[in-house]
């Protein structure tokens, strides 16, 4: 029987883990807690360990779990920019979940910009009480409007086929594009130039970390929308909320935010808000935050919950070859193992 260390499990986490983990007879140890060095002990006696987006998977983590005879870091996310891959190659195995629903995301993506724009969470609050003004609400109409998408992978390009549902310009930018796409691709000063809305859909990479930054809120159109549901980091946040209070940038809204680790995904409402920055960007009238939710659909967690079990069942079977292993050498023609023998080490 596979036993599984399952950090910062939630309620709505288990149905799926357990009907299929339940059909190949493995075993669950869910633990409220995030996966970091304290936390690492509990991992005690299991093959494997099943994280999210906010365990911290440093050296130091991993080596404890190497320690405690774990073999297989199983994420439950497409993201992996919270584990050392490169410190766990030749020890530790990682696998995650490439895609479970990019719908699920570029539609939240765009369910956020709809409501920022036309001022749903306002009317919202305002007809609860029974006042019907419509003064404030003014938005404006996404036809004809010039969308710029960061990022043209799964969610990307769903996103964009919505935006051209809705009569969009669309422009790209990606470090690799993809050819014969029929996407207009632009260099990155170009899109913050000409478009009156920019969305995030790429990798938290050292690269893209604050990517947008005081610099490329510079270039950006008065006026323009921002919307990250990527990772929190790929937005310098204290610049945000000057742009904002510069009333350079129209509006913006991020189900993701760089610090989002020791408030997203809890109950935070009896308590005293310690993130200043967090705090005066919810005040905003123009800033809706979500906790990162935009994953949060049914057939989500179900793909999340199936792909996760065989990514664990392969990895442990007779030749380990798991197609979703990574390291910090995947892709890299020259050194990518995978390619030529199936696994990472
Ligand atoms: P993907 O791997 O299919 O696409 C990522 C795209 O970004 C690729 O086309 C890649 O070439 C491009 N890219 C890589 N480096 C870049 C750079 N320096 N500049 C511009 N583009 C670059 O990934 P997918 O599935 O579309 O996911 C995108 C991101 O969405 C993930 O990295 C993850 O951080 C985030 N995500 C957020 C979720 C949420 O609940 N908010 C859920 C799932 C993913």
């Amino acid at each position: 029987m596979l036993k599984v260390a399952f950090y910062d499990a939630k309620a709505y986490d288990k149905p799926a883990f357990e009907h299929y983990g339940g059909l190949h007879n493995m075993q669950f140890r869910y633990l409220e807690t995030k996966l970091n060095e304290d936390t690492a002990e509990l991992a005690k006696g299991c093959d494997a360990v099943c994280v999210f987006v906010n365990d911290n998977v440093n050296s130091a983590v991993i080596d404890r779990l190497y320690e405690y005879g774990v073999r297989l870091i199983a994420l439950r996310s497409a993201g992996y920019n919270n584990v050392n891959v490169k410190h766990a190659y030749g020890k530790i195995h990682v696998v995650h979940v490439p895609a479970y629903s990019p719908y699920a995301v570029a539609e939240h993506t765009i369910a956020l910009l709809l409501t920022i724009v036309r001022r749903i969470h306002k009317a919202y609050n305002r007809t609860r009480e029974f006042n019907f003004s419509l003064s404030g609400l003014t938005g404006f109409d996404f036809h004809g409007k010039t969308v710029g998408v960061i990022g043209t992978g799964k969610i990307g390009r769903i996103f964009i086929d919505i935006c051209r549902g809705f009569g969009m310009h669309v422009l790209a930018y990606d470090r690799f594009p993809a050819k014969d796409s029929g996407i207009e691709y632009v260099t990155l000063d170009e899109l913050f130039e000409k478009s009156d809305i920019i969305s995030l859909h790429c990798p938290l990479t050292d690269e893209t970390r604050h990517m947008i930054d005081a610099a490329a809120i510079g270039k950006m159109k008065k006026g323009v929308v921002i919307v990250n549901t990527s990772r929190g980091a790929l937005i310098d946040a204290e610049a945000l909320l000057e742009g904002i209070k510069a009333r350079k940038i129209g509006a913006a809204c991020l189900d993701v935010y760089e610090e989002e680790a020791d408030v997203f995904f809890e109950d935070r409402s009896g308590h005293i808000m310690n993130d200043d920055l967090l705090a005066r960007l919810i005040s905003m009238p123009n800033v809706i935050v979500t906790s990162h939710q935009a994953f949060l659909t049914e057939e989500a967690l179900d793909n999340i919950a199936e792909t996760t079990v065989n990514n664990i069942l392969s990895c442990f079977n007779n030749d380990g070859v798991c197609d979703n292993e990574l390291c910090y050498r995947c892709g890299h023609i020259e050194q990518c193992k995978k390619e030529r023998k199936q696994k990472c080490f």
